[in-house]
């Protein structure tokens, strides 16, 4: 190519970016076109290509339920967002997107809800999400359920009037139901495929069932991400893991065999990771203080004395959990040091222990049946577990 027809080339692609450019930013019919860096107006610079970045695209607190970002107006409408406010100085508009049944993300914070949320959902249809990823640099999904709230499980355990699946990520996610509001979890992305978010609430039935789930797309190397594999992942020095559908009022649904119902969920099976703190090298666990069902994993909750519920006289481990259980390696009894050789516990108590293996991490097990069948003793009324967790330091 001759020298003149390589120059003219060059400052026609320069004026054709200038042009896209200066479109892109003074089409929209508000002042969102104003750079912050400097508060200089476009217009003014005169290298096009740097132009495109206007504001941090950050956080902007919204409605008490949703969080936005902050776009241009433009761009939200392109999201099919919300406006909720301004933001960046009023150049920014604060951003919401969020959608219910039937619908296709791909938009990093979105919100997916119940139809009409927050009124409670009639149910009558399954509903569901598909997030696919915002780019290929995406590696995990963070579901925040900062509303769940569905039908309990049959007296059983088992999800069969309400139902959360969540399926085509790389991370197997147990079948949910009941209350889950608080709850967090991580699901890899298997490659590019999308993972399917669905609730399935078919039969109608009038209680406040609904939802509100928070969807963070984790990058490879974002600092947040969870371990590849851990369905839940906690940070910090001290905090509380609840089982799934933990809580203290009895599941009002009778089980097959007519005795009070569970509240914990069959089919679960999953790790929980703490990240171990710069500084720290053991953890320690001990069931939540005044709640006498915050560790009532097997066993007869209705059938046992009051005096036995969360007491070491109720705490069973070792080969004797058979069904459901929590995993914790090498544990050591906190009181004492002593070494407890197993590393399985049900029943009806928990006496503290501590494990210095790492990484820390405890996994949970639930068998087919949570109902009274099958067991000696039976389940009844068992209501998961509430476990406060303490990082010792090194
Ligand atoms: C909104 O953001 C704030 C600050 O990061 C956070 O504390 C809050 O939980 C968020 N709320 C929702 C509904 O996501
Ligand atoms: C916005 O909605 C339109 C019309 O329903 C649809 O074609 C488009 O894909 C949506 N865009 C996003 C980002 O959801
Ligand atoms: C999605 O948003 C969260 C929080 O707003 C942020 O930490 C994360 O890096 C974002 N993901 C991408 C891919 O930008
Ligand atoms: C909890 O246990 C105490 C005794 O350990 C008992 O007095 C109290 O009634 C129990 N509460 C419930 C709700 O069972």
């Amino acid at each position: 190519m001759n020298n003149k027809l390589w120059w003219l080339s060059v400052v026609s692609v320069l004026v054709l970016v200038a042009a896209t450019t200066y479109a892109r930013n003074f089409d929209d019919d508000d002042d969102d076109v104003i750079d912050d860096i400097g508060g200089e107006r476009k217009g003014k610079i005169l290298f096009p290509f740097i132009s495109i970045v206007r504001f941090a695209n950050s956080d902007c607190s919204s409605t008490n339920t949703m969080n936005g970002t902050c776009l241009a107006r433009r761009e939200c409408n392109n999201l099919n967002g919300t406006i909720t406010g301004t933001c960046a100085a009023r150049r920014g508009r604060c951003c919401v997107v969020s959608r219910s049944c039937g619908s296709t993300t791909n938009v990093n914070n979105t919100y997916f809800t119940s139809p009409g949320y927050p009124a409670a959902f009639a149910g009558g249809q399954a509903c569901n999400l598909i997030v696919n990823r915002c780019n290929n640099m995406i590696c995990q999904l963070r579901i925040e359920f900062l509303d769940l709230v569905l039908a309990q499980p049959n007296g059983d355990g088992v999800c069969n009037v309400d139902s959360l699946t969540i399926t085509g990520g790389n991370t197997q996610v147990p079948v949910l139901c009941g209350d889950n509001t608080g709850q967090t979890i991580f699901v890899d992305f298997n490659g590019n495929a999308a993972i399917t978010i669905t609730v399935a609430a078919t039969l109608a039935t009038s209680f406040g069932r609904r939802w509100n789930m928070r969807l963070t797309q984790l990058g490879c190397d974002c600092p947040g991400l969870a371990p590849n594999g851990c369905l839940q992942y906690y940070t910090g020095r001290s905090g509380t893991i609840t089982s799934f559908n933990y809580g203290t009022p009895a599941n009002a649904v009778l089980s097959g065999s007519l005795v009070t119902g569970t509240r914990q969920i069959a089919n679960t099976n999953y790790g929980i990771c703490i990240r171990m703190e710069a500084g720290f090298c053991g953890i320690q666990y001990a069931q939540t203080g005044g709640d006498n069902f915050s560790f009532t994993v097997t066993g007869d909750v209705e059938g046992a004395d009051n005096t036995v519920l969360g007491t070491a006289v109720g705490a069973v481990n070792g080969l004797a959990c058979t069904t459901d259980f929590v995993v914790i390696p090498n544990p050591v009894n906190t009181a004492t040091s002593q070494p407890i050789g197993v590393d399985r516990f049900c029943g009806l108590g928990f006496v503290p222990v501590t494990s210095t293996l790492k990484p820390f991490v405890l996994y949970v097990v639930t068998n087919a049946n949570e109902g009274a069948v099958g067991a000696t003793p039976p389940d009844i009324a068992n209501r998961g577990f509430s476990i406060g967790y303490s990082q010792t330091a090194c």
